[in-house]
């Protein structure tokens, strides 16, 4: 009897094995490169939702199992991703997607509904759609970003699974596909974890949400799926790269092709689908600020084909200095925050991006921090044509669990996407793996094994991070003994000397004593201001403050030999609930340069006169 009960166990256990993984089975592909420009069905527009902070439609509330990885559950109505409805009227079903409120694809929620402003947790998304795909055909299923934890269902069964708040992903959904009235039901949960990147605590608002675009891409069986096009670091008059094919890799027959100039590079892909190429650059113009030169390039392969708009340029540190196609620079920065402080949320079309970057333009920026975390294709898509310069970065941010490999993973994962979603982009020029981080060795052990994996996948920008000053001395003289100082291309730090340290005077009794053998770079300083508040310059809160700590900063920096930028903080005002000061900030870091009504203050005009004078000192001539 007991060896008959022994059997079953086992066998069950066998069955809920196998239920996992049928159920389970992750059909996560390999980011899509250049999903930007591949023709799609946008599944944009209003989705039904269901707030779910109990997680009663994805745990079962006994043994707190996800339905999904328990015995089957497919006839139980209980999991809202069966999107079941009542057919009999005995049915007991308690919820109902069709009878639900709407909400729209892509938006952060808490801006989108009163009741959602300050929600952490769990909520469902539901949305329908008809597809008749060619038998020769592949379906992609692209999400822009969802923040953090992302469980995809279509018709009741399980896609995948997304950890990550920023950064793209996408699953091969063909062998799931109905032609009619798919159910695509997206479960989104953007509670604070220990073990998540970010933690517990930011300086910015928790959006949740599919806060990106969310598409269909249908493409060949065998596809491009990736591909680096740019100059090589060390040869730069040669062009390196390689492509590499997705889906059921054969050996086809590629071309990289440049019409403009006559460059047509053809060659044969190997056994994993994978080409590796290089060519003279000699006829291509350099992609500069003042001369943002993009090339149309056409890249086909046996079944597939995709262009993209890429930029040539190199950028290197050479001693002190920032060397762009072998110019010196100065980078006349500034950051910011992926929102739209006017719309109050998250940033995520093409027209915030013409606003933020207009803004910096008007402050006669080349240069801009995409603080936090990752932004939003249109962000490098649209620097690339505007000339700007950009800083991308992953949210290892403040206290990150440093001793956990999930946490390492997940900085692992948005770091790799980061870098190969932006790898062709020549506005971006740094990849940051931190923001003040502790000086602990778990953190330096992660940054520097963030830094080796960033360089495997591209190695033609600078690493860096915004690291902090010695802040436990008070003396006068101001370091940067961070560890992690020696593994950075452009020493960065930020530091509120005026704000957190002293008052603006402080500027004025301090010095710096840094490296001289590397480009030196403040990637935050600044300080609150509530638009159209004033009073005498010593009155914190007032625009007549702010205004007199940009003064004072700059007098500062102009003395350090070695200062190749800045990215004040910031453009402008942004939503953080660590912000509660009433009248003054009301939930809203009040350090912006622009009001959240789109106003500038009077530091803006401080910091445009020093920009341009930086301007006129670090003029160079655009060759050919
Ligand atoms: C820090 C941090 C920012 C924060 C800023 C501030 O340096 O990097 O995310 O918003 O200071 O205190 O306003």
């Amino acid at each position: 009897m007991k060896l008959l009960k022994t059997i079953t166990i086992f066998f069950s256990f066998l069955l809920s094995v196998y239920n996992v993984s049928s159920q389970q089975e992750n059909r996560y592909l390999p980011l899509l490169h250049n999903a930007y420009n591949r023709p799609a069905t946008l599944l944009n527009g209003n989705w039904k939702f269901v707030i779910d902070p109990y997680e009663t439609g994805y745990r079962n509330h006994r043994n707190w199992t996800p339905f999904d990885q328990a015995e089957s559950t497919k006839e139980s109505a209980k999991p809202y991703y069966t999107d079941k409805q009542m057919k009999n009227r005995w049915d007991r079903i308690e919820y109902n997607f069709e009878l639900s409120d709407e909400i729209a694809v892509p938006g952060d929620w808490n801006s989108q509904k009163e009741k959602l402003q300050y929600y952490e947790g769990s909520l469902w998304y539901r949305t329908k759609f008809d597809n008749e795909l060619q038998e020769d055909k592949r379906l992609i299923l692209y999400f822009g970003a969802a923040n953090y934890q992302t469980d995809v269902y279509l018709n009741g069964v399980k896609v995948g699974q997304h950890l990550g708040g920023y950064d793209p992903f996408n699953f091969d959904i063909t062998q799931l596909l109905k032609s009619k009235d798919n159910s695509l039901v997206v479960r989104v949960d953007n509670r604070r974890e220990k073990n998540r990147v970010p933690n517990l605590t930011t300086d910015w608002w928790n959006y949740g949400g599919i806060t990106r675009s969310v598409k269909l891409i249908e493409v060949p069986k065998t596809y491009i799926q990736d591909y680096a096009i740019q100059l090589d670091k060390d040869t730069p008059d040669s062009v390196k790269g390689y492509l590499q094919l997705g889906g059921d890799l054969k050996t086809q027959k590629v071309t990289i092709e440049i019409p403009e100039v006559k460059i047509k590079i053809e060659g044969m892909t190997n056994s994993e689908g994978n080409y590796e190429f290089d060519f003279s650059a000699k006829k291509l113009k350099k992609w500069y600020p003042k001369r943002p030169k993009l090339y149309d390039v056409t890249i086909t392969s046996g079944t597939d084909k995709i262009t993209d708009q890429i930029g040539f340029r190199t950028i290197e540190a050479k001693g002190d200095d920032i060397l762009l196609n072998g110019k010196s620079i100065f980078l006349r920065g500034i950051s910011l925050h992926e929102e739209n402080p006017l719309r109050k949320g998250r940033a995520h079309s093409i027209e915030d991006a013409t606003m933020l970057f207009g803004w910096a333009k008007e402050l006669n920026c080349n240069f801009v921090r995409l603080a936090h975390y990752p932004h939003n294709e249109n962000m490098p898509r649209l620097a690339d044509q505007l000339g700007l310069l950009l800083w991308e970065e992953i949210p290892v941010y403040w206290g990150i669990d440093y001793e956990n490999p999930v946490a390492f993973n997940q900085a692992k994962s948005q770091l790799e996407t980061l870098v190969h979603r932006d790898k062709n982009r020549a506005s971006v020029i740094v990849w940051s793996v931190a923001n003040e981080t502790p000086e602990v060795e778990s953190r330096l052990i992660f940054l520097k094994k963030l830094k080796d994996i960033a360089l495997a996948i591209d190695d033609t920008r600078f690493i860096s991070a915004a690291l902090e000053r010695d802040e436990k001395s008070t003396a006068n003289t101001v370091k940067i003994p961070d560890p992690f100082a020696v593994d950075v291309d452009m020493l960065a730090c930020n530091e509120y000397i005026g704000w957190y340290s002293g008052l603006p005077a402080r500027c004025s009794e301090v010095t710096w004593d840094l490296p001289s053998d590397k480009p030196f770079f403040v990637s935050e300083f600044g300080g609150g201001a509530l638009y159209n508040y004033h009073g005498d310059k010593l009155t914190r809160w007032t625009e007549d403050y702010q205004k007199y700590l940009y003064e004072e900063q700059i007098k500062m920096l102009k003395k350090i030999p070695t200062l190749r930028g800045m990215t004040p903080w910031i453009l402008a005002d942004f939503r953080s609930p660590r912000r509660n000061l009433p009248i003054i900030q009301d939930g809203w870091n009040r350090k912006g340069l622009i009001s959240d009504g789109g106003f500038k203050k009077d530091a803006f005009h401080v910091l445009k006169a020093y920009y341009d004078e930086m301007e006129k000192k670090y003029t160079y001539k655009v060759d050919n």
